[in-house]
């Protein structure tokens, strides 16, 4: 197998870093391909943990090529303040192990802006966005009045576009939401000394994606966010602006869909989302403030709770579906180790009938009634097994179930963040 994806099957915050790391073990070239950073992805190494919210994961190793591609909507102020970051913790990032691709859309200041304005306008019906600017920028790409990479190497077609962008942008600040205009000067000069810094690691990455595939070498898409905040399949307007299913790698990378071999859905033994929107195996109780401190369930880019709820077979199954996962693989199954019972979801019971699929509709949606299956517990010492046969009988019945439900195998259990709690059951 030489081009596989890893990504999220629920609302995010999977333990996509830790699985990348791990499988990225044997990889060449990592590629991230839509989201920015408002990704949050740990990464435990060893006693050290990594947080890295815009390059892909990969960096982490001495021997892989990163890749930022064309779907990626890059912050260039977070990038180099990510660049200084992993370089204050002895990981150099250079134009050798990291590329971004020339057709890659800018965030630019007015995008965050928007974005918190956009976000308090919304009142009581706010998405809960990361405030960083992801919706706005994506907005601009479909509306075709986006910067891209390759304008920033150009200095008179960027300073054009921005010239024309800052003005339509006040417009709307100052006028529409009564806010404060940004100055143009600002961020041309900010910018253009970001163009300087960029432009080595500005690449056609399409091509070199696929040359490396045809050459026989590993390539791996991390993915950010997960199936449910997909802009398509997500809980919308409850979700991010992206395509974060496996399609959105041929969009995001520039690369056809008969060169992957392999997606491997990321899923966490139970279910958690940050932000607002529908969670039909929400936990108000004190197990899931039980599940949210034992699973350190705190948000990596903004600090904010996550809510937490009962594994949901029914996101899984559609995760399994519109993603076509060859595998999964099911993290933190030690987070919730210790507890007598534990509860799955199998079905929605909707106006009578018990359905197996995500509905459109959030009207829908709020009349679904969660059908529960209960199982045993296990206990802690879960976190040390290495082999599956290590794995207590309970938690084998447990990821039985959302083999047999979904009808996709498990590939791989993590019991604990670093590398060597993983175990390995069979191939992705
Ligand atoms: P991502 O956004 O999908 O990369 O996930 P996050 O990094 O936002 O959140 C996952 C958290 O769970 C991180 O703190 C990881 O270190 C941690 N983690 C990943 N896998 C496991 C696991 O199997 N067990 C435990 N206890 N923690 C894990
Ligand atoms: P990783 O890659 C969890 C959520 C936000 C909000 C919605 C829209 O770490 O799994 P946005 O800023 O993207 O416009 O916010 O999406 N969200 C995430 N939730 N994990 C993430 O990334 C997320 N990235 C965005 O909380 O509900
Ligand atoms: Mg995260």
């Amino acid at each position: 197998m030489s081009a596989f994806i890893v990504l999220g099957a629920q609302w995010g915050d999977e333990g996509k870093g830790k699985m990348t790391d791990y499988l990225a073990e044997d990889a060449n070239v990592v590629v991230r391909f839509q989201g920015g950073n408002n990704a949050g992805h740990t990464v435990e190494v060893g006693d050290k943990q990594y947080k890295l919210h815009l390059i892909p994961s990969g960096i982490l190793y001495n021997d892989k090529l990163n890749v930022i591609g064309n779907g990626v909507v890059l912050d260039p102020k977070a990038l180099f303040e990510e660049i200084d970051y992993l370089k204050g913790v002895g990981v150099n990032v250079t134009p050798e192990n990291l590329i971004i691709s020339d057709r890659t859309q800018l965030i630019m200041p007015y995008h965050r802006v928007l974005d918190g304005i956009k976000e308090k306008c919304r009142g009581k019906k706010d998405i809960g966005t990361t405030g960083k600017g992801i919706g706005p920028c994506y907005t601009d790409k479909m509306e075709r009045s986006g910067v891209r990479v390759s304008d920033l190497m150009h200095k008179e077609v960027f300073i054009e576009k921005l010239k024309e962008n800052v003005e339509m942008k006040n417009d709307i600040i100052t006028k529409v939401f009564n806010g404060e205009a940004l100055s143009f000067d600002d961020i041309c000069a900010e910018y253009l000394a970001y163009a300087e810094k960029m432009r080595a690691f500005v690449k056609d990455t399409s091509v070199i994606v696929y040359d490396n595939i045809k050459a026989g070498k590993k390539v791996l898409f991390e993915g950010a966010q997960g199936t449910l905040l997909d802009i398509d399949y997500g809980t919308y307007p409850y979700v991010t602006s992206s395509n974060t299913i496996a399609g959105g790698v041929c969009i995001g990378a520039g690369i056809g869909p008969t060169l992957i071999n392999s997606a491997v859905g990321i899923a966490k033994a139970y279910t958690t989302r940050v932000g607002k929107g529908p969670f039909p195996t929400e936990l108000f109780d004190e197990t899931g403030d039980w599940i949210r401190e034992n699973g350190h369930e705190y948000g990596v880019t903004t600090g904010r709770a996550r809510r937490c709820g009962w594994l949901d077979l029914v996101i899984l199954k559609t995760s399994a579906r519109v993603s076509g996962l060859t595998s999964f693989a099911v993290t933190k199954i030690d987070t919730i180790a210790g507890l007598e019972k534990v509860k799955m979801c199998v079905g929605y019971k909707l106006d009578g009938k018990v359905i197996d699929y995500f509905p459109a509709s959030l009207e829908d949606l709020a009349r679904c009634e969660p059908v529960y299956e209960e199982f045993d517990g296990w206990d802690k010492g879960i976190e040390n097994a290495r082999t599956y046969n290590e794995i207590p009988e309970n938690a084998k019945k447990y990821l039985k179930k959302i083999e047999e439900f979904t009808g996709t195998k498990i590939s791989i259990v993590s019991v604990g963040p670093r590398r060597d709690q993983t175990i390995n059951v069979t191939d992705i």
